[in-house]
């Protein structure tokens, strides 16, 4: 195992509010100052557009107080205008206050009818002045606190305490490493087949960690389309694009101080992968159709069932990310691998369901638990899951039998997996099944094989059937 990489987990301290002041007269903006300084607010002031620009590309403000009139044109407005406008574009949630010269009043006014919050005209009256601020601030983050609340509470809800049962000597491993990685901030990246337990891992990953407080945040790469799916990740702004209607939080936002778990990462497409690569290099993303940087600290949980190395080879996954997401690798074993196990999930699930369906239903028939031990499991454990669901659904008794199940026995010789038989094999399964599909009838048969009857009837020999 190589060295767990470890990020410096940043607690969430609540800082003054930042107020970024923007005047290119030097004693208004002393003035300013001192007043905003005295009531405990956080204080930047510039001059000119340009440096009011690159002051909200690199830090996050609470409110921005700016003048209307600047020195290359000092009594239309124009420039305040437009600069609020690109304010607006940069983050359109960012509340501006203008100032203008006593007496242009209407300029104040087309300045709210463009998004400014408020405005005041000069000179100010202190306590008016403060007011306004104060206000501002705290809508904003009222708003914020109720984005994020939303967003937070869908999540909660869908979040459920994981049960990882795993005695199987096979597991051993894999629960060491659980344990050992869990608590730190390493990524890991965990794979396995369809259904061995890759989100159960994740959220037991989770809870075990310093972030556990947080509820872990879900995307799954492979549900989405791509334009959606940047959004999806790092938010938009308003107007981004035709449906972005107001700003949204992205998951990376979203899961700042705790795990972020990106599920199916073979599918992100390649485009978005360098993006991804970026936020885990840095800590720093933007949301769409936003030019402004924003730090996160995410821990990030990927998983997959494809073999990345391969699509790394095919040149359709980034090895660089790849060596970022996978710092700790955690292979899950198919549940054929896994045997000692069946008799322990099968009874969690039949518990599981006879709550839930209200049937006293108390366990399997001897019969029904040789069937699950024996059965191949091509859809481990979920499909264990669905089939055991469905047994306790349809038991008559307080036992499921092995009819409940709804096992389909594998066809004799036939491997459990297609890509494991010869193509003979594959062609003496797939004859058997269609001659059963039609209750025996060779003509149907033939036809819905592409045959002749004779042809047919040619194969039926070389079988044996
Ligand atoms: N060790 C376990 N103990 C108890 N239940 C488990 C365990 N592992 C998986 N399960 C259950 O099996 C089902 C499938 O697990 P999970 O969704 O974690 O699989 P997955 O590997 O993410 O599958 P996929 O690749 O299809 O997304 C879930 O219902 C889960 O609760
Ligand atoms: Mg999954």
């Amino acid at each position: 195992m190589g060295a767990i990489e470890t990020i410096a987990v940043r607690p969430a301290t609540a800082h003054a509010s930042r107020v970024l002041i923007a005047d290119d007269q030097p004693d208004v903006r002393e003035a300013l100052r001192l007043l905003l300084k005295g009531e405990g607010y956080e204080i930047q002031a510039v001059a000119a557009p340009a440096e009011l620009i690159s002051a909200l590309e690199t830090r996050d403000f609470d409110l921005v107080l700016m003048d209307l009139n600047y020195a290359r044109d000092t009594t239309s407005g124009q420039e305040g205008l437009d600069l609020l406008a690109r304010i607006q574009t940069m983050d359109g949630a960012l509340p501006v206050v203008v100032m203008t010269a006593w007496g242009s009043v209407e300029l104040a006014v087309e300045a709210m009818r463009r998004g400014a919050k408020d405005f005041i005209q000069k000179p100010w009256e202190n306590a008016r002045l403060l007011t306004i601020i104060r206000t501002q601030i705290e809508l904003r983050q009222a708003l914020r606190r109720e984005l994020r609340l939303e967003a937070e509470n869908r999540l909660l809800r869908s979040e459920s305490r994981p049960t990882l049962i795993a005695e199987a000597a096979s597991m051993r491993p894999v629960l060491e490493l659980i344990a050992r990685v869990g608590p730190s901030d390493a990524n890991v990246l965990l794979t396995g087949e369809h259904g061995t337990g890759k989100e159960v891992a994740a959220r037991t990953l989770h809870v075990l960690s310093p972030r556990a407080s947080k509820p872990m945040v879900t995307v799954n790469a492979g549900g989405l389309s791509e334009g959606i799916f940047e959004s999806e990740l790092f938010g938009h702004v308003k107007g981004a694009f035709t449906d972005a209607k107001a700003d949204r939080l992205g998951r990376f936002e979203l899961a700042d101080g705790s795990t972020l778990f990106l599920d199916e990462i073979a599918n992100v497409p390649m485009n978005l992968q360098a993006k991804l690569l970026r936020v885990l290099e840095t800590g720093e993303m933007e949301r769409v159709g936003s030019s402004k940087t924003r730090r996160v600290d995410v821990r990030i949980i990927a998983a997959t069932n494809a073999d990345v190395n391969a699509e790394v080879t095919a040149g359709r996954f980034r090895q660089d990310l790849l060596f970022r997401l996978n710092t700790i690798e955690i292979h899950l074993p198919p549940l054929r691998d896994r045997r000692e196990d069946i008799p322990l999930l099968a009874n969690h699930f039949l518990r599981m369901y006879a709550q839930r369906y209200r049937k006293g239903v108390t366990g399997f028939d001897t019969v029904a638990m040789q069937a699950l031990c024996e059965h191949p499991w091509p859809g481990n454990i979920r499909e264990l899951d669905h089939s055991v669901e469905r047994g306790v659904l349809l038991a008559q008794g307080n036992q499921v039998k092995a009819s409940d199940l709804g096992l389909r026995a594998a066809a004799p010789g036939a491997a459990a997996r297609l890509e494991e038989m010869s193509l003979e094999e594959v062609e003496r399964f797939l004859v058997q099944r269609t001659l059963a599909r039609h209750d025996g009838n060779v003509s149907q048969a033939a036809k819905a094989l592409g045959l002749s009857r004779s042809g047919l009837y040619r194969r039926l020999q070389k079988y044996g059937l």
